[in-house]
């Protein structure tokens, strides 16, 4: 059943863990995901990104997604828009069909440029009126995504091209994290604590102290009952990196979120975790060992079939990390 960000995450706070939320872009993707969900019995977020959008085209994702709730109607499915760059995006999502939506209003419509609080709030505020009035979740995020390693901001946030930033600019404040919540009433609020979109986030293996793990605890203490989220929550999975550069791929050395370290910011009160590299890696690996493996096939369903078994092992094991597992 479809069912609204809000009332999953709640049942994620009562009982204290954490849900993979998933980009999707095409039928694979989504395969996986529902299988992994139904044999772990856990509940499901599928995001829709505006890079998905453009692939697919909104209708098609939406259908896919109504597929998925068709066939699996025992678990409980939230359909979010991801990184949404304007209200008037956030609305046309939410006249789709969406139940959550993300109104992104640290960054500017271009999606790079940073923005200043008083624009987050009122562009933020815009959509959670009009979500509210439909029964749909609200998303907002305050604070600039980056590596403390790199003090990059990885490929989406495009700060990086700024060039490094330090940590105090990297770490989400508290002040203003419990202020935003006041001013807009945003269900969610994904903040920045030391991760960054991409499979480029470390340069080398992160210790234990790669995530602000005090600063998550801080922000939770003061805002208790607003969903904490974390981006950029790939581990880059080195078994697929080198199944990739095995078989002809080209991908320099680079480290992830170890996934005890997401457990742990679980622990501390974070409860979506949004994933997309993983899956784009397993998905990747998976079809450059196949065809390498049989140069002779050219079925897409033999290769595409791999890619769903690859990603749906990950899922699984992120479901089962994460404490999903059993709650659908
Ligand atoms: O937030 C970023 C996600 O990884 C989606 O990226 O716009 O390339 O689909 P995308
Ligand atoms: P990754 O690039 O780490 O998978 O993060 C995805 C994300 O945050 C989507 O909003
Ligand atoms: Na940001
Ligand atoms: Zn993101």
């Amino acid at each position: 059943a479809l069912i609204s960000m809000r009332q999953m995450l709640d049942h994620a706070a009562e009982y204290g863990y954490g849900i993979p939320a998933f980009n999707v872009n095409n039928l694979e993707q989504m395969r996986a995901i529902m299988e992994a969900a139904d044999k772990t019995d856990s509940p499901v977020i599928v995001q829709a990104s505006a890079g998905a959008r453009k692939y697919a085209g909104a209708p098609f994702l939406r259908h896919l997604i109504l597929a998925a709730i068709e066939e699996f109607p025992h678990i409980p499915v939230v359909m979010h828009q991801d990184h949404g760059t304007s209200p008037a995006i956030c609305q046309r999502s939410i006249q789709l069909g969406f139940s959550s939506v993300m109104m992104d209003g640290s960054l500017a419509e271009d999606g790079k440029t940073p923005t200043d609080y008083a624009y987050n709030v009122r562009v933020t505020k815009t959509v959670v009126d009009l979500a509210h009035a439909c029964g749909v979740s609200v998303e907002g995020e305050i604070g600039c995504l980056g590596s403390l390693e790199t003090g990059q901001a990885g490929e989406e946030d495009g700060v990086g091209a700024e060039g490094v930033l330090d940590h105090s600019q990297l770490l989400t404040s508290v002040e203003e994290a419990a202020s935003f919540v006041a001013d807009t009433g945003v269900d969610a609020l994904a903040i920045a604590i030391g991760t960054s979109h991409g499979a480029y986030k470390f340069t080398r293996p992160p210790t234990g102290d790669i995530l602000a793990i005090d600063r998550i605890k801080e922000i939770h203490a003061r805002i208790p009952n607003t969903h904490l989220v974390m981006h950029g929550s790939s581990s880059v999975p080195q078994d697929w990196l080198a199944i990739i550069n095995e078989h002809g791929g080209d991908i320099k050395e680079t480290y992830g979120v170890p996934v005890e370290q997401i457990v742990e910011a679980i622990r501390h009160g974070v409860r979506k975790v949004n994933i997309d590299t993983d899956l784009r890696l397993a998905s990747t690996g998976a079809i450059r060992r196949f065809l390498a493996e049989n140069p002779a096939e050219f079925d897409p369903r033999k290769y595409f079939a791999k890619t769903i078994t690859a990603m749906r092992d990950i899922c699984i094991a992120r479901y089962e990390a994460f404490g999903a597992a059993g709650n659908a």
